[in-house]
């Protein structure tokens, strides 16, 4: 199966938020393919981050796309004002549709506004209803720790979802978000994933650039070798 191209998306959520347009611009010249934004609303998670005057501000010095990922429990209020903010890629939970907060409405709504739509799995959801959903989604993150934090340890348990959206067919963008690190970033590769998310990972070491690199370079060759032709 050809997957798109592998992005490697910093987490600012660990970068310097005092100094957040000087660690954009580094970890951009360091290889940065995405930038990870991670809002939280207090309430689906236990912990409160940014908004939207923040993605806003960021998008005016970002020169590589928000990715964006709304941990909130009203994503159909938000996610199409956060793509008019600036998220380039915007991506919502699956949980939240039970409660009645978002549904496939809210994904088109992000495509409405310009965007590109992700839709999320925490680690103890299943993936299957996330199958009658991919008309729907430009990409699927699954969560390999549980969301409000950085720094957290990573959950291999989580990476047959992955091997699971593959098989449905599903070529489009599959994103891994949670403990990666170039320790970790190969079995995520080797299950399918292609966009990894790494927040410690890579602002806690001490060469930005060598960790991302390291973590393409491991992320290509894992992919190749499951049979996945990056483009
Ligand atoms: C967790 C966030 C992540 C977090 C990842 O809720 O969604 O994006 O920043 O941080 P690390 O890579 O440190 O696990
Ligand atoms: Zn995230």
């Amino acid at each position: 199966m050809d997957v798109p191209a592998v992005k490697i998306a910093p987490s600012l959520l660990s970068a310097d938020f005092v100094n957040l347009a000087r660690d954009v611009a580094a970890v951009e010249a360091a290889g940065a393919d995405w930038l990870h934004v991670d809002v939280m609303d207090g309430h689906f998670v236990p912990n409160l981050t940014i908004g939207l005057p923040v993605v806003k501000a960021l998008k005016r010095t970002a020169t590589r796309p928000l990715d964006v990922h709304i941990m909130i429990s009203n994503p159909s209020e938000f996610a199409g004002r956060y793509v008019e903010a600036g998220a380039d890629v915007l991506t919502c939970h699956l949980e939240t549709f039970a409660a009645g907060g978002g549904g496939p409405e809210t994904l088109a709504a992000v495509r409405d506004a310009g965007g590109r739509a992700g839709l999320s799995v925490n680690p103890e959801t299943d993936v299957a209803p996330v199958r009658d959903l991919l008309d729907h989604c430009d990409m699927v993150l699954i969560m390999s720790v549980h969301p409000g934090f950085g720094g957290q340890k990573f959950m291999p348990e989580v990476l047959p979802k992955i091997e699971a959206l593959r098989s449905w067919g599903f070529a489009g963008d599959i994103e891994i978000d949670g403990g990666i690190t170039p320790d970790t970033i190969g079995d995520a590769a080797a299950a399918g994933a292609n966009v990894f998310v790494s927040g410690s990972g890579v602002f806690k070491s001490d060469d930005w650039a060598g960790t991302i690199a390291t973590m393409r370079a491991t992320a290509e060759s894992r992919l190749a070798a499951a049979g996945l032709q990056t483009a």
